[in-house]
């Protein structure tokens, strides 16, 4: 177990709205017509992050992640607002990562400047594609060039930034990915998160696919854009630290992390989850996913929690599995232990060595090798079963 002061403990910021709906997204996202009154959602955040650190106070925050949707459209000041609550009711040191998700457009762009000085100190731009005939495709209200101006603008504003790109879209080829790569590495810097296209259910992708009217690369095609994707971020310096995540060691997206390796966070916000500690168990938390219901729970309740479960040992230890077997750094199998109460079947790791998916360091972490990943479902399935 790590001591208190060297825990981590992450605050994750939920903006549910977007300009447009992108027709593969299934996020926790909703286009509004009418003006969204700003500043009463921002009242309600605050009184949220009061009411939850009222249930887990004392904490020193490591990093905060405003996600979204879009929290690019944010104003600076309602972002301030949000920081400066957080900054009242829990401990942030000078040295917190804050992280703001933001749409690579040029109006959002404009808004850097206020970003920084309302103490966000790393963007992560959705930049998605590095050709206009893909952004169209993925309904993205931005061009590459725009895309790019913005990621120009970021890292002026910031000193630590990060993009999206979307693979495996329809037409592309391995040999296109990695041309694509390559500009990705040069402008992005230290760090990338590589998606590869899923098709959501309840998404007009998902209705287009079915239809035969969009066509994602088969399997072996897949699986070559997936490996051209490692080799060509390992042999430019960002290698894989987590399944989708490269990075410049060091430069690891601190916030994420949190959740890959299985520490506390509080969830603000509609839609949001939290994982919180208290009298010596785990608590679930989900806020209502509905803005506008989540906006009138919080302002009867002081919170628009509808979610609070205590985890069981084997909930928390397979959800330990689920998450950290995502990174290259792999688990502690002792802690995994520790947390179910019987140790992991030697028989199935054995198993899974000798096909390669999964090996063990000589200080007896458990990693998923290169060849596991892209069956890394079957892998945690296997191992926690
Ligand atoms: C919550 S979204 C928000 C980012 C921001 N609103 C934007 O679109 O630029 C985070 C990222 O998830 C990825 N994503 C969303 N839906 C996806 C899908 N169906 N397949 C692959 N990646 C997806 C995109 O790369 C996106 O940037
Ligand atoms: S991808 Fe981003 S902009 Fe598009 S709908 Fe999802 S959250 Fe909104």
């Amino acid at each position: 177990m790590t001591s208190a002061e060297n825990r981590a403990f992450g605050v994750y910021v939920h903006w549910p709205f977007c300009l447009s709906k992108c027709p593969y997204c299934d996020f926790n996202s909703h286009v509004r017509h009418a003006a969204i009154d700003e500043e009463r959602f921002a009242r309600a955040f605050t009184r949220e992050i009061e009411t939850t650190a009222a249930r887990v106070p004392g904490r020193d925050v490591t990093s905060i992640f405003l996600g979204g949707g879009t929290p690019s459209l944010m104003a600076p000041r309602t972002v301030g607002a949000i920081l400066d609550a957080i900054g009242q009711h829990w401990r942030v040191g000078p040295d917190v990562e804050v992280t703001l998700e933001a749409n690579p457009t040029s109006v959002e762009a404009t808004r850097f400047a206020g970003y920084r000085a309302a103490g966000v100190n790393r963007v992560s731009l959705g930049v998605q594609a590095l050709d206009d005939v893909s952004l169209k495709m993925l309904g993205r209200l931005h061009s590459s060039r725009e895309a790019l101006d913005a990621v120009a603008i970021a890292r002026r504003a910031f000193d630590r930034y990060s993009f999206d790109l979307i693979y495996a879209r329809p037409g592309q080829t391995p040999a296109m990915w990695a041309d694509e790569l390559k500009v990705a590495i040069t402008e992005a810097a230290e760090h990338l998160s590589l998606y590869q296209l899923t098709i959501e259910e309840d998404t007009p992708f998902f209705g287009l696919h079915a239809a035969g009217k969009l066509k994602t690369p088969d399997e072996a095609t897949a699986r070559a854009l997936y490996d051209v994707t490692q080799e060509v971020c390992a042999l430019h310096g960002l290698p894989a630290y987590e399944i989708s995540n490269h990075a410049r060691p060091g430069a690891e997206c601190r916030h994420n992390l949190v959740y890959w390796r299985g520490e506390e966070y509080a969830g603000i916000g509609p839609g949001a989850h939290g994982r919180l500690d208290i009298n010596g168990g785990r608590l679930a938390t989900a806020t209502d996913r509905r803005p506008e219901a989540w906006l009138m729970r919080v302002e009867a309740n002081g919170h628009g929690v509808v979610t609070d479960d205590r985890l069981n040992s084997e909930e928390r230890a397979d959800e330990f599995l689920l998450m950290g077997l995502r990174l290259a750094e792999g688990i502690d199998p002792k802690r995994y232990a520790a947390l179910a109460g019987r140790a992991l079947d030697p028989n199935r790791i054995a198993l899974l060595r000798e096909e390669g998916a999964i090996a063990v360091e000589a200080d007896g972490r458990l990693r998923v090798t290169q060849a596991g990943f892209p069956v890394l479902d079957a892998v945690v399935a296997d191992l926690a079963a």
